[in-house]
């Protein structure tokens, strides 16, 4: 029995180095061997499911996880896997949302400290404030928000459905939280009035045209696909717009011969090890929370089972019914 224990967790791991085979350097395996055989048993031993975003370094998307996705397969995953524990290889509200929906559940994030900066720029307070301003007007919040701020909206969108969750709203107008860049994004492609917030991601915030001029001046027939966190000049100046998964959707789908993803620097790597005939210019810049995840905590997240994130069960539930709101729209 016990052999036959070792044997499938032997195999799990050769399987996880055929993955990583070409990804990183042979010579580096031995370094990260240790870390992910210790992942891939406990893994089985609590039971745990591991979901990463598209943003989680090569060795954990491709060496580790269970699900990869964009922050709407995430939530979607979340919503539906029976595993007593999930490990979330992403930023805190991710975790939030993934404990939202599985209240009795354990949730852990291997670094609390992966905040973001579009979570950070909205308060539950303002948002009140802001219903106060425009009364009867929808809410809809980014998922990129607290459990706090869900709580006081009618409903969740991501960048993967962000126009489809506002078409589905009553009336003309739709207040829509926090991303300005977004939210200019969607106004663009709806005939409501889009009330917007003035956060930004710190990471595609620092993109601009110029960076597009120049990569297009090196690189004749480039293909530019940008993600809607990006101010608007950047948008107009892109080929294409999409979240995450869409941006990794449509290289898999035309295979452009060089492409220049607008977006945090290992959604490249990834894409690159999933489509190698594709040349990827890296011009990217890197999420320092979604860095802050890497093999050695998730491990130490297994073993000693921290950091368990937990939401007050009264938010929670208000936080709830957006996010299911939000699943629902198809
Ligand atoms: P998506 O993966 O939903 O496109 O979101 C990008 C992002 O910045 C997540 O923090
Ligand atoms: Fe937040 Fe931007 Fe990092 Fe995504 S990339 S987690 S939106 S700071």
């Amino acid at each position: 029995m016990l052999v036959a224990e070792r044997s499938s967790d032997g195999a799990r791991l050769d399987a996880a180095r055929r993955r990583l085979d070409g990804i990183i350097p042979a010579a580096e395996w031995h370094e990260v061997a240790d870390d992910i055989d210790a992942i891939l048993r406990l893994k089985r031993a609590r039971n745990a499911v591991i979901l990463a975003h598209n943003y989680q370094t090569p060795d954990i998307y491709h060496g580790v996880a269970d699900i990869v996705g964009d922050s709407l397969a995430l939530a979607r995953e979340a919503a539906r896997t029976e595993a007593e524990v999930i490990v979330l290889c992403g930023v805190h509200f991710m975790a939030e949302t993934a404990k939202i929906l599985n209240p009795g559940r354990t949730v852990l994030i291997p670094d609390l400290r992966a905040g973001c900066s579009l979570a950070d720029s909205i308060t539950a307070a303002d948002v009140r404030l802001l219903r106060e301003r425009h009364p009867g007007v929808p809410v809809a919040v980014y998922v990129n928000t607290s459990a706090a701020v869900k709580a006081e909206a009618d409903i969740c969108c991501t960048s993967g459905n962000a126009e489809r969750v506002v078409e589905s709203l009553p009336g003309d107008a739709v207040l829509f939280l926090p991303d300005e860049y977004l939210a200019n994004w969607v106004a663009g492609r709806t005939t409501k009035r889009i009330i917007a917030w003035h956060g930004h991601c710190e990471v595609h915030e620092r993109f601009s045209a110029a960076d597009i001029a120049r990569v297009r001046g090196a690189h004749a027939g480039i293909e530019v696909i940008a993600h809607p966190e990006c101010p608007p000049d950047v948008l107009a100046a892109a080929d294409f717009v999409g979240s995450t998964q869409q941006m990794t959707d449509w290289v898999r789908d035309r295979r452009p011969a060089r492409a220049l993803l607008l977006t945090e620097c290992s959604m490249s790597d990834n894409v690159a090890a999933e489509v190698p005939e594709v040349e990827l210019v890296r011009a990217c810049n890197l999420c320092p929370h979604m860095k802050r995840i890497d093999l050695g905590n998730i491990r130490h997240a297994l073993e000693t089972m921290t950091h368990a994130v937990e939401v007050d069960p009264a938010i929670a539930d208000r936080a709830r019914r957006a996010v299911e709101r939000m699943l629902a729209v198809r």
